[in-house]
């Protein structure tokens, strides 16, 4: 199995404050692994580091190998490359990658032509239109030539959440980090994203980073989990051993947490 991620010794800084300490994390091509943790464990400023976005003020030291290439320190030249490409990242809230000001087609149209640019195809103006509903379709998204054509405040927040995911995939991702991607959801809506990020997963042979606080959700989507508190891994391990037998005082807290609310929505233990 190649390695598509390699996170070794990752911290990341803000002044003097260590957020982030000594993070290790693999992703293999095709592998789905989950990284949970309270609010506030360095979750999504680890996601962020992958793809060399953290914002301005944090500071990353050790490394991070995506595709091959070094992440930590790199040109914006290089990261630009790898984003899109290599890397993409669906957030939880969907407005964040939607511009409330163009209709979705053309949010969708612009990775799609990028796409198309970086593989020296050329592309018609109807055959982009096409490729843009293609993939509003592959989203399940109803009526994909009527969304095409609304603004993001038309839609409800799952149609949104599935429109940012298709802005995910127009690159062809070889990992997509899914950082929360349910969790502004009511809980229907989220079962079924959380079902459409799963089988596009499996569809496109995706490896996928599903960053969560909840383990009754990342778990159901993953292979492999890693367990963060306080931006350190506490644990690490394939899901049935984690769940089943946690052996922090941290993991073992949050699968009984879990085990509530399963046992409050009347599910199985
Ligand atoms: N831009 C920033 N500047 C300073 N501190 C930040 C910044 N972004 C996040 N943090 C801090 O980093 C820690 C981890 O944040 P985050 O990765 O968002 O946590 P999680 O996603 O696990 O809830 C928190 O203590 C948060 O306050
Ligand atoms: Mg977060």
């Amino acid at each position: 199995m190649s390695l598509l991620l390699s996170i070794r010794d990752l911290s990341i800084e803000a002044g003097s404050a260590r957020l982030v300490d000594g993070l290790s994390l693999d992703v293999a091509a095709h592998e789905r692994v989950g990284l949970i943790g309270e609010s506030g464990s360095g979750k999504s400023i680890t996601g962020l580091a992958v793809a060399g976005l953290l914002p301005r003020g944090l500071s990353a030291g050790g490394s991070v190998r995506l595709a091959g290439k070094e992440v930590v320190g790199a040109p914006e030249r290089v990261l630009d490359g790898l984003r899109g490409r290599a890397v993409a990242i669906v957030f939880q809230e969907p407005l964040t990658a939607l511009d409330p000001l163009m209709r979705v087609g053309r949010q969708v149209a612009l990775p799609l032509a990028r796409r198309a640019k970086r593989d020296r195809a050329s592309l018609s103006r109807r055959a982009l239109d096409g490729a843009v509903e293609d993939l509003l379709a592959e989203v399940a998204l109803p009526e994909p030539r009527r969304i095409a054509r609304s603004y993001p405040h038309e839609l409800s927040g799952g149609q949104r959440q599935r429109v940012a995911i298709a802005m995910a995939l127009a690159c062809r991702p070889d990992l997509l980090i899914a950082d929360e991607p349910t969790t502004a959801l009511d809980v229907t809506t989220q079962g079924e994203v959380l079902a459409l990020l799963n089988r596009l997963v499996a569809e496109r042979g995706m490896a996928l980073l599903f960053i969560g606080h909840d383990l009754a959700v990342v778990s159901q989507a993953v292979d492999r989990l890693v367990v963060l508190q306080r931006g350190i891994v506490t644990e690490t391990g394939p899901t049935a051993e984690v769940l089943g037998a946690p052996r922090h005082p941290y993991t073992q807290s949050l699968v009984a947490a879990a085990r509530r609310f399963d046992a409050a929505l009347g599910w199985p233990a």
